[in-house]
């Protein structure tokens, strides 16, 4: 068994699962050139709010503001789209809405990855209707295969082979979200 491996089954209690697509070096790579080219993407009084979609923006947003080295402030918008399977139910739902301000403000939605793009296409217009200075998106991983996404991704991180794929904080029926590398499982 490789290295990686054995990583992988640590995290599963012993449970041999697939294979591992991004390492945890290539993911903090990635993230560290995002940060900068975020931070260098804004006039340095720019009034900027990171909003991460929960729930599987939080280990990416947690890593991602650490490395944007100005100031920012931090919320979360809470939606579903899957239920326990591996294909979108095309069904969003707000579960949280959060508080902070937004019109005048610079907002950056955090979304962990873009797959059939019903989840960007139902709440985007969502938020730009509040009236934001700017509306950009950050995405980590994109599938490239939503067929009329209605926002691009200003910063993406990987082009994501279309497969299911689990780990930093992608989850398959919430399993897997704490591994500290993206795999994809054996379903
Ligand atoms: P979309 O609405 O189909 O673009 O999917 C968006 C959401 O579905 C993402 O924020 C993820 O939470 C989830 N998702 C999409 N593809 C995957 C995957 O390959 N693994 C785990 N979750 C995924
Ligand atoms: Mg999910």
């Amino acid at each position: 068994m490789r290295a990686a491996e054995r990583e992988f089954t640590e995290y599963t209690g012993g449970e041999p699962l697939g294979h591992v697509v991004y390492s945890a070096s290539q993911i903090a790579d990635c993230v560290a050139r995002m940060g900068a080219d975020i931070a260098a993407a804004y006039p340095p009084d720019a009034d900027i709010l990171m909003l991460g979609l929960l729930k599987g923006s939080f280990v990416f947003l947690g890593d991602l503001v650490r490395q944007i080295r100005r100031p920012l402030q931090v919320d979360f918008l809470v939606a579903s789209s899957y239920g326990k399977g591996t294909t979108s139910s095309g069904n969003v739902e707000l579960l949280y809405d959060p508080r902070a301000p937004m019109a005048g403000r610079h907002i950056i939605l955090v979304e962990d990855i873009v797959d059939s793009g019903t989840t960007l296409n139902q709440l985007c217009g969502a938020l730009v209707d509040r009236g934001p200075a700017s509306f950009e998106i950050c995405a980590l991983l994109h599938k490239r295969i939503a067929p009329d996404l209605e926002w691009e991704p200003r910063w993406v991180g990987f082009d994501a082979p279309n497969e299911f794929l689990v780990g930093y904080g992608l989850d398959h029926g919430e399993d897997f979200r704490h591994l500290p590398f993206i795999a994809c499982p054996r379903t």
